[in-house]
């Protein structure tokens, strides 16, 4: 079957400056062509769901400046980018604890995604200040106030119901997460959202990731089998 889901966890940034003698925020303003030409290439193909990890919520812990040159990029970028997107027919959503940014953040990022392309052809999820463990956690919180204020059994509560609760719970599962730069760990990206996802861990730094090195690895995607815990006879059959 087709790809309905790419998440994305865009690392190397800072690597990619320093090697080139630069502040590492000249590192992510450089990543943020590489958002670009992913979303243009996944709206190419069709894809219905791409789901990026832009900040976690583990990087305020980066230096204060860092941070800030972060959210001063990310509200430069949602201004300058939005209507592009809009012509392409992508719409924006974020995933993550918002409460934690500037009013004026929050308020930009709620308008954004209000915004509806008149013809839709993809949804881009943004993670900013996302952690799989808060997802699952304020998941769990959600159920079990429906649990007690509709007096449910627990242990009737199915993957279904439970699932509603979680971020992306309207978009398919992901099927393709990929991690640039080299490091092989999730960093508390999509925890239950990646249960069956083909992983995918390439050495380029973020800002070379091209269009080129994205189909690469799309069509590394396509020669994997896929089992689902099935064998590879019944897969076959
Ligand atoms: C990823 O690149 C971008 C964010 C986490 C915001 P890094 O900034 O982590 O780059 P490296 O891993 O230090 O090279
Ligand atoms: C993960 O990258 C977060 C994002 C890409 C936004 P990090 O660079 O923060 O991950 P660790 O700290 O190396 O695990
Ligand atoms: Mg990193």
């Amino acid at each position: 079957m087709s790809i309905q889901h790419i998440a994305i966890i865009m690392d190397g940034n800072g690597r990619w400056a320093t090697q080139r003698k630069r502040p590492r925020t000249f590192g992510h303003q450089a990543g943020v062509k590489t958002v670009r030409s992913t979303i243009e290439t996944c709206v190419q193909l069709g894809i219905p769901s791409l789901t990026l990890f832009a900040f976690s919520s583990e990087n305020w812990s980066r230096p204060a400046k860092e941070v800030q040159r972060l959210m001063d990029l990310f509200m430069r970028s949602l201004n300058k980018e939005t209507p592009e997107l809009l012509a392409q027919g992508v719409q924006q959503n974020f995933i993550g604890d918002l409460t934690q940014f500037s009013d004026k953040l929050q308020r930009k990022m709620h308008e954004v995604a209000s915004l509806k392309p008149s013809q839709h052809r993809m949804n881009l999820n943004i993670a900013v200040n996302y952690g799989g463990k808060w997802d699952v956690l304020q998941a769990a919180r959600k159920m079990a106030q429906e649990v007690s204020q509709q007096g449910l059994d627990p242990t009737t509560v199915t993957e279904q119901q439970f699932q509603s609760h979680l971020s992306l719970a309207d978009q398919p599962a992901v099927d393709l997460l990929i991690r640039t730069g080299g490091e092989h760990r999730i960093s508390n990206f999509l925890l239950w959202q990646i249960a069956y996802a083909e992983v995918f861990f390439v050495d380029t730094l973020w800002p070379d990731f091209d269009a080129d090195a994205l189909l690469k690895v799309v069509d590394a995607f396509n020669l994997r089998e896929r089992r689902f815990g099935q064998t590879s006879e019944q897969v076959n059959a």
